[in-house]
């Protein structure tokens, strides 16, 4: 039976289901993150974008859990990319959390129109996970185009590659490329989130193969897919602030899916985004302060 555990490139471990707080109030962030760790999560990934850093950090305290045995993933957004910049950005996201050492810290997103800042960036990461202040560094939203050339120019293979993954939309170029590389890809909206908060695309969660297949399991569509993640070797980071549905998003390790359910899923693929082009993201356009802690 396929386990909640992963280990990156550099041999540390991560869960394989942790919980995702995008778009989740500072106020129901803390209840989420508090829920989510009652019902077994160990992992959440939160970014400094999401303003809501201080009440992942509030809610592991609260917990009881030993900071240790919660694994804390956070990322450096466009604005604070560049050697100070981003060194400066990781104490931002450390004193929001309120920890010593983060457990990966990502850059957001590559900046192909400014890539040098981007490497700058990830040349901070290196020297955070040099210093022992990140156990692993990673990127998210890389293309392949993206992650070649930050490979060319760097030392440190990211240990994940987070990107939009789900079943409308797969990625499976980006997934052989970190692949080949040793980098775990990360699935955001890894239950098509991003399909039924979109105004205009149609919810993976009313497909009807993943429908059959939830019947087949006496399982969820949201479950199915968390488990086609899982069992394919990816981490998964579903975001809910609703006590039922965290319970449910991590109910995943007790069924398995067959090979020709795994292969049906996988056929679902359409090729179309939801979320934004990696390319069109600029300074010009998506930065903001990220205020100090
Ligand atoms: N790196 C990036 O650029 C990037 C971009 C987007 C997201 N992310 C990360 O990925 C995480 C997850 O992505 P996401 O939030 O876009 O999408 P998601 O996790 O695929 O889906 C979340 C949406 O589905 C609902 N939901 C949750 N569990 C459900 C269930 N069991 N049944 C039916 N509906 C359910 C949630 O609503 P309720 O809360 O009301 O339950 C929410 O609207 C984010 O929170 C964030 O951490 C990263």
């Amino acid at each position: 039976m396929t386990t909640n555990r992963i280990t990156l490139n550099n041999g540390i471990e991560i869960p394989a289901i942790g919980l995702g707080v995008f778009q989740a109030s500072p106020e129901d962030t803390t209840a989420a993150v508090e829920e989510a760790l009652r019902v077994g999560y160990r992992h959440i990934d939160t970014a400094a974008a999401y303003g809501n850093e201080a009440q992942v950090g509030e809610a592991i305290r609260s917990s009881g859990l030993a900071r240790d045995e919660v694994f804390v993933e956070t990322k450096l957004w466009i604005s604070d990319y560049g050697t100070d910049a981003s060194l400066h950005g990781f104490e931002k996201s450390a004193a929001k959390l309120g920890v010593d050492r983060i457990d990966l810290l990502l850059l957001h997103q590559a900046l192909p129109s400014a890539f040098n800042l981007t490497i700058d960036a990830y040349r901070a990461l290196e020297r955070l996970l040099a210093d022992g202040k990140v156990r692993a560094i990673g990127v998210s939203n890389f293309t392949p185009e993206n992650l070649e050339q930050l490979l060319a120019a760097t030392t440190v293979v990211p240990a994940v590659n987070q990107i939009e993954l789900h079943p409308y939309f797969q990625q499976k170029d980006v997934q052989a490329l970190n692949a080949k590389h040793g980098i775990l890809t990360q699935a955001w909206s890894p239950i098509g989130g991003i399909t039924t908060y979109t105004p205009g695309q149609k919810s993976v969660l009313e497909n009807e193969t993943l429908q059959e297949i939830a019947r087949e399991h006496g399982k969820s569509p949201a479950q199915v897919m968390l488990r086609w993640h899982v069992q394919e070797g990816r981490s998964a980071i579903p975001k809910s602030t609703k006590a039922t549905r965290i319970a449910e998003n991590f109910d995943v390790f007790d069924f398995e899916l067959t090979a020709d359910q795994l292969a049906a899923i996988d056929a679902l693929d359409t090729g179309v985004r939801g979320g934004p082009q990696p390319g069109f993201i600029t300074l010009e356009d998506h930065a903001f302060p990220i205020p100090e802690a």
